[in-house]
């Protein structure tokens, strides 16, 4: 019988710390749900003692899919974080606590100022805490991979005797290579197993040097039962391990491996397309497993190949991965049952009739404005529709707009509408886009800075919806905003207003 591997995934925590990648609460469970249905074992949901925000959200997603995934979130060896985690994910069905703390000297030192004594006794009594709260506490020995052994061997020994159940042994800085990795985890694992068999090995690496997913294959080869890993590679600085990436690879080579997960790759590129969608990071066309052309053959050599025996020249097949289920076509005269069976096909719940009719007339006027509309343009409306944050009076909304490209003066006319108020505007610009944005900025009265402007086409046909992804900057933070139309000047208009919606929301917490 092949070993399974856990795969918890940190998309909501790790992959979040992205600048620019925030996500709303509304977002955050949205992806929480899909993670439900692509079977991940356990969701790191946040890190609740960071903000109210983030501890709201991670509540919310341990109401919501904490039934049957269990929960987890970081805290570090403080009290008031493992309050904050415990408090937050209480009624997931199986909690865990996760709690890190550096073993590198460098950590001590500059981190710290403490002796190593110190910080080893800071982690043991944070794990007696947490295990006064709940059973499950994994700890993380942040920096294991330029940690001295001694003194990783020594801290793993003594909070798992303290009562740790999981631990995790991270690659902090993307440092590790795969063979001294590999090494690193045999010389752990086979302790760990002296000591005390029941506690699980985990390791959670970073993309540095384009190695976390090789670290994290050489970790399992040498006996982690436990692979930490985000949707689209998504993390600090180059990221972290590809949560489809290591999948597939067990999957694929799982003679080699001997393992296996209780992943449902099908719901991968699904998955994969859902984050790139609500965090506005796109997938590199060429990423392994979900990029767009991870399955397209261009080479007459191979497509003759490939007409012969699929197998000269794919190891995996597009279906394994979900690709073939988003070619679905509907049109305005599909009707209610045909686009109730698409968003069900999904996963996605219809039981709110009056939430279904509101997304069957959203469907209706994409149709008439798109006339092919494909499974995955349903997923974006669906996931749209789900996402969006419930209507605040501080909070503005596009009522209607006119923008006039000319090569003399481009105009734009706009009216906004912030709870009763309404107000409206007009501005000139060095283009069209420019001229919207302006008067925008001038109705609001936030000086914002717009630092990036992208647009893609999220479906094909001629009438394809247009995504606007941008990234403002004010008083030295960042901040994102999103749209999708038909209309790429409004989905302009309405990514830009988001962005400063939630300059709005932030400047509300202060
Ligand atoms: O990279 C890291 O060390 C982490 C820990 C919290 C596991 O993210
Ligand atoms: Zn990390």
């Amino acid at each position: 019988m092949n070993r399974k591997i856990i795969v918890l995934d940190t998309t909501l925590r790790d992959g979040e710390q992205v600048p620019g990648a925030k996500l709303n609460v509304h977002q955050k469970v949205e992806i929480a749900q899909q993670l439900k249905r692509l079977h991940v074992d356990i969701i790191e949901a946040g890190f609740p003692a960071s903000s109210a925000g983030d501890f709201q959200a991670v509540r919310q997603i341990a109401r919501t899919v904490g039934d049957t995934v269990s929960i987890t979130a970081l805290a570090r060896a403080v009290k008031s974080d493992i309050d904050a985690v415990y408090e937050s994910i209480k009624e997931a069905r199986q909690p865990l606590i996760h709690i890190v703390l550096g073993t590198s000297n460098i950590h001590v030192e500059k981190k710290f100022n403490r002796s190593k004594e110190a910080v080893l006794q800071m982690g043991v009594d944070a794990v007696r805490y947490a295990k006064t709260l709940l059973s499950h506490v994994q700890y993380s020995t942040e920096d294991a991979s330029r940690s001295e052994f001694d003194y990783l061997w020594k801290t793993i020994e003594s909070v798992v005797k303290a009562g740790a159940t999981m631990i995790n042994v991270p690659d902090t800085v993307g440092y590790a290579v795969p063979e001294q990795f590999g090494e690193l985890i045999r010389k752990i694992n086979e302790r760990l197993k002296n000591l005390d068999d029941r506690v699980v090995l985990s390791v959670h690496c970073h993309n540095d040097l384009g190695l976390a997913t090789a670290n994290t294959l050489a970790a399992v080869k040498n006996g982690a039962d436990k692979v930490e890993c985000t949707i689209n590679g998504l993390g600090e600085r180059a990221g972290n391990t590809s949560l489809e990436e290591v999948v597939m690879a067990l999957k694929v080579r799982e003679n080699y491996y001997g393992c296996r997960t209780d992943i449902q790759t099908k719901e991968l590129l699904r998955t994969s397309r859902l984050v790139s969608h609500l965090t506005g990071l796109d997938v590199q066309v060429n990423k392994a497993i979900t990029g767009e052309n991870a399955f397209a053959h261009s080479s007459g050599i191979h497509q003759d190949g490939l007409l012969k025996d699929k197998q000269v020249y794919e190891i995996m097949s597009p279906e394994e991965v979900g690709a073939e289920s988003m070619e679905l076509i509907l049109t305005a005269r599909s009707g209610r049952h045909a686009f109730k069976n698409a968003v069900e096909k999904m996963g996605f719940d219809t039981s709110d009739a009056a939430d279904f009719e509101t997304l069957f007339q959203q469907f209706l006027a994409l149709a008439d404005a798109k006339k092919e509309v494909y499974d995955h343009d349903v997923f974006y409306l669906v996931t749209n529709h789900r996402t969006i944050e419930p209507s605040d009076a501080h909070l503005y909304v596009l009522e209607s707009f006119q923008v006039i490209s000319s090569d003399q003066t481009p105009t734009a006319t706009v009216k906004l509408k912030k709870g009763a108020e309404t107000i409206v505007g007009s501005s000139v610009g060095d283009g069209p886009i420019d001229a919207l944005y302006g008067v925008i900025k001038s109705l609001v009265g936030i000086d914002v800075q717009l630092k990036d402007y992208k647009i893609s086409s999220l479906s094909r046909g001629k009438e394809a919806i247009g995504r606007v992804n941008i990234r403002i900057e004010y008083e030295g933070k960042t901040y994102s905003g999103r749209a999708m139309d038909t209309d790429i000047v409004k989905a302009s208009a309405n990514a830009f207003l988001n962005g400063i919606n939630a300059v709005v929301l932030d400047l509300a917490k202060v």
